[in-house]
């Protein structure tokens, strides 16, 4: 596996490798949610790179920024594990070359203003601002992202089918804990309390996919699922039943539904998406 740190030596590297390239960029700490994306490009490509970049400008908090959890070496032996070609680990100044990312022009009304919008301001048109930098620098065919953050999953989607070539998006289910929790980097800094209370999450979401799912109406069962958490110890930003292609309130016919959460378990926010299909 070729290790590069500038957009020099990832346009060397990737140089002369054969198509289609696959590209999945993370911000490192890596799990096996991000494993299985990087192997389904493996299936799907015949160049795979992956990127380790931890973005300053979609943290709200610089505490938060300063919390991820960073493991560079264990990442790149994981990356190498799941048939990585080429990993991508540069600094600020390789990404952004002191820029500050213009982010008004990454928004799109209805996906990047509501629910995550609301609660981060900036974070989604940030996301936006540096996958688009990252496929300028490694030029992938299509990229992989994970139904997890299914918001930034939706808005990447509408970005990359706007570039000139388009880079295809493919999505990935969520990958869980044995408990049901969605695998993510953040989980680490849960404490034991912590952990086995996030494992509520996914149980009362699974719930609301019931309900919504078995006919009942969708607002109340999201409304439900909102006092159980609190009454399980989160914090709840949201729960809420959207439809899946533009996360537009669900009408009566909607074939195509995902139910979405974001609750802090100890002070660490933890997202669930779970895409579901009602009754006809
Ligand atoms: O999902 C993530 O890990 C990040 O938001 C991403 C897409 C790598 C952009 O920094």
């Amino acid at each position: 596996m070729n290790v590069c740190r500038t957009p020099e030596e990832l346009r060397a590297a990737l140089a002369g490798r054969p198509g289609p390239h696959a590209m999945v960029p993370t911000m490192g700490a890596l799990h096996a949610g991000h494993t299985s994306l990087m192997e389904r490009a493996r299936a799907r490509a015949r160049t795979v790179s992956a990127s380790v970049f931890v973005n300053p400008h979609q943290f709200n908090e610089q505490s938060d920024y300063a919390a991820y959890p960073r493991s560079e070496a264990a990442d790149l032996e994981a990356m190498e594990a799941a048939g990585v070609d080429v990993a991508y680990v540069p600094d600020e100044p390789a990404v952004w070359g002191g820029e500050i990312p213009d982010l008004s022009r990454w928004e799109i009304p209805g996906i990047t203003d509501q629910l995550e919008g609301a609660w981060r301001p900036r974070h989604l048109p940030a996301v936006a601002s540096v996958v688009d930098r990252l496929f300028d620098q490694a030029l992938p065919d299509l990229s992989m992202f994970g139904e997890k953050d299914y918001q930034q999953l939706l808005m990447i989607r509408r970005h990359a089918a706007a570039r000139t070539p388009p880079i295809e998006i493919v999505p990935a289910p969520v990958v869980r804990e044995a408990d049901g929790l969605a695998l993510s980097s953040r989980n680490q800094l849960l404490d034991a309390q912590a952990r086995r209370q996030a494992a509520r999450l996914p149980e009362i979401l699974e719930g609301v996919v019931a309900e919504a799912g078995g006919g009942g109406e969708p607002a109340a069962a999201a409304g439900r699922a909102e006092t159980e958490l609190a009454a399980a110890g989160f914090e709840v930003d949201y729960v809420t039943v959207r439809r899946a292609d533009d996360l537009a309130e669900p009408a009566a016919g909607d074939r195509e539904l995902v139910a979405l959460a974001a609750a802090r378990a100890g002070g660490v926010r933890l997202l669930d998406a779970m895409p579901f299909r009602p009754p006809a």
